[in-house]
C-alpha cells in the first residue's frame, strides 16, 4: 500500500493543472496517503525542494491558472548545475528513496513522458498525466489545457472578425503548435477562419491568396487566416525535409553537425514566418493584413470546466491505480473513462493532425481553405 506520493508539474504550463494537483492530492489524502509536490519540475526532485500537499494547501486552488507547484524545462539527465550540464537522474531517484516516496506523479506532456522514462529505469515508481494545450500527445484523447486555450484562441477569432470586416482586412492569428495543429484547426473551425495553416499540411501562399481574392469577389472584403505557430510553406517543408534526410544519412560527425546547423538556421528563419506571410498576402491580393499572435494568454488563466473535469477524472483514476500498485503507465483520457498506457509507448510519439482527420474534412465542406 502506497503511503508516500511525489507531485511534480513539467514543461509548459497549462490550464487545469492545479484541477490535476487538487484531484491526485485530495484522492490520495482520502485514501490515506501523505502528498509532498515538488517545485518547478524535475529540478525540485533533484534540489529536493519541497511543499506539503495537505489539505489546506490544496483548498481553492481548483479554479486558479498556471500550478501552485510552478513548472520548468529541466532534464533530469542534462540539468544546469553551477553553469555545467549534469545528469542528476541518480541524485533524483536517491532523493526520492531518501524520502520514502511510494510513486511519483509527473504532470506533464511530452519531454515529461521522455524523463519520466529515465526515472523508471533508475527504479522509481513513476505514472503521469497528459498535459498540453498542444495536445499532442500518443495514445490519450485528450490533454489538460486544450479544452480551455481552444476557448480562448476561438473567442479572439470571433472577436477578430469584426474589426476585420470594418477595416476590408485580412487579420492572421497566429496560435500555438509548432508541430501538431490541433488548437489552430479547432479554434479556426469554431471561430469560423476562412483559411487554417497546420505544420501537417505545408501550404502555397498563392492558394491562400486565391482563397482571399475569391471571398473578395463575392463580396466579402476580410478574411480571417488561423496560422498554427509552425505552420510552413510548401518551400520551406521541402527544405526542412532534405536537411533532416541529409541529418539522418549522415555518416561523420563533421556531416551531423552540417545537417544540424542548416536545421537551426531554417528554423530560425522561420521564426517570422506569420510577419513575412502577412507581406505575402499583402502583394498577393491587394488587401492590408495584420497579424495577431495569441501567444501565452492561450495558456494563462482560468481553466475551462471541461479541463477542470479531465484533471479531476485523470488526477482520481491516478490515485486509484496507484493504490493498485499500477506504475510506469500514463493515465490516458479514452472518452468518459480513462486507462493507464505503457509510458514507453506513448513516449517519443506525436499525435498529429491525420491528413483525413474529420475536423480536416468538416473545414474542408464549409468551404475552408487549408491552403494547400
Ligand atoms: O506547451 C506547448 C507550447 O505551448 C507550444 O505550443 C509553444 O510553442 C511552446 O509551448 C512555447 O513554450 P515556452 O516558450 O514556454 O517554451
Amino acid at each position: 500500500m502506497a503511503k508516500r506520493l511525489g507531485i511534480i508539474t513539467a514543461g509548459g504550463d497549462s490550464p487545469g493543472l492545479n484541477a490535476a494537483i487538487r484531484g491526485v492530492g485530495k484522492a490520495a489524502l482520502a485514501s490515506g496517503m501523505e502528498v509532498i509536490g515538488f517545485r518547478d519540475g524535475f529540478r525540485g526532485l533533484a534540489e529536493d525542494s519541497r511543499m506539503r500537499l495537505d489539505r489546506r494547501a490544496l483548498a481553492g486552488i481548483l479554479t486558479t491558472g498556471g500550478t501552485v507547484l510552478g513548472t520548468g524545462r529541466d532534464k533530469p539527465h542534462r540539468m544546469e548545475v553551477n553553469g555545467r550540464l549534469r545528469d542528476m537522474c541518480g541524485v533524483i531517484a536517491r532523493n526520492c528513496q531518501r524520502s520514502k516516496l511510494d510513486a511519483l506523479v509527473c504532470i506533464g506532456g511530452g519531454g515529461t513522458l521522455k524523463n519520466a522514462l529515465r526515472l523508471i529505469e533508475k527504479g522509481l515508481n513513476v505514472i503521469t498525466l497528459p498535459k498540453t494545450i498542444d495536445n499532442d500527445i500518443a495514445l490519450t484523447e485528450a490533454t489538460i489545457g486544450f479544452d480551455t486555450a481552444l476557448g480562448i484562441a476561438t473567442e479572439a477569432i470571433d472577436r477578430l472578425h469584426s474589426t476585420a470586416h470594418s477595416h476590408h482586412r485580412i487579420i492572421i492569428a497566429e496560435v500555438m503548435g509548432h508541430r501538431a495543429g490541433w488548437l489552430a484547426l479547432g479554434a479556426g473551425i469554431a471561430g469560423g477562419a476562412d483559411v487554417i495553416l497546420l505544420p501537417e499540411i505545408p501550404y502555397d501562399v498563392k492558394q491562400v491568396a486565391a482563397a482571399i481574392r475569391r471571398r473578395k469577389s463575392q463580396g466579402s472584403n476580410f478574411s480571417i487566416v488561423a496560422v498554427a505557430e509552425g505552420a510552413v510553406s510548401k518551400d520551406d517543408a521541402a527544405e526542412f525535409e532534405s536537411a533532416a534526410r541529409r541529418k539522418a544519412r549522415a555518416k561523420t560527425q563533421a556531416e551531423r553537425q552540417r545537417a544540424k546547423t542548416e536545421l537551426t538556421v531554417l528554423a530560425a528563419r522561420h521564426s517570422g514566418n506569420t510577419l513575412r506571410l502577412a507581406k505575402q498576402l499583402e502583394e498577393l491580393t491587394r488587401l492590408e493584413a495584420r497579424v495577431t499572435i495569441l501567444g501565452y494568454l492561450q495558456r494563462g488563466g482560468t481553466p475551462s470546466a471541461g479541463d477542470r473535469l479531465l484533471a479531476t477524472r485523470l488526477g482520481t483514476m491516478c490515485v486509484e491505480l496507484i493504490t493498485e500498485q499500477v506504475f510506469g503507465v500514463m493515465v490516458a483520457a479514452r472518452g468518459d473513462s480513462a486507462k493507464p498506457v505503457p509510458i514507453a509507448e506513448a513516449a517519443g510519439r506525436l499525435k498529429l493532425v491525420p491528413p483525413n482527420h474529420p475536423w480536416i474534412e468538416s473545414a474542408r465542406r464549409v468551404g475552408t481553405s487549408l491552403g494547400d
